[in-house]
């Protein structure tokens, strides 16, 4: 699968951890920055990793800030990114499963590595339900 992923300074950590893990597990990767923990606007990361999905460089993406709110945020304002902040292992599912989501956004200075990594396995994994969820879907734009 390739996926697409950024993170700012405050997402950095979790962002390599994420990276390498799924690069192990046989995904393509990649990776649009940041490049180290110096300071960086979240902002230009997420458009970054949002263009990714809407020229189909990639399936998924996945961006970590300090919360994952402004990741989630500036993804959302890209019509047909459908970014999802994940704190939880029932999000990550429902998410994919209703809402059909794209990205996930998960918050670097409060989910764990070994929580985030569930999360993303589950988003990752889930297919999207249809039906129903279809019609609601495409209502996002
Ligand atoms: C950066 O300090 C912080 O604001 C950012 O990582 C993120 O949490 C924004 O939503």
């Amino acid at each position: 699968m390739f996926i697409a992923i950024a993170s700012d300074h405050g997402g950095f950590a979790l962002k390599k951890h994420l990276a390498a893990l799924l690069e192990k597990e046989g995904h393509m990767v990649i990776d649009r920055g940041c490049p180290d923990e110096s300071s960086v606007d979240y902002p230009d990361l997420a458009a970054l990793v949002a263009q990714d999905i809407l020229v189909g460089n990639a399936e998924f993406g996945i961006l970590v800030c300090g919360t994952g709110i402004g990741m989630s945020i500036m993804a959302n304002r890209h019509p047909g990114v459908r970014a999802a902040l994940v704190h939880r292992d029932d999000y990550a599912k429902l998410a994919r499963e209703h809402n059909d989501a794209n990205v996930i956004c998960l918050g670097g200075r409060f989910v764990s590595k070994e929580d985030a990594e569930r999360f993303v396995k589950i988003f990752l994994s889930t297919p999207f339900e249809g039906g129903r969820h279809q019609r609601r879907v495409e209502k996002l734009g």
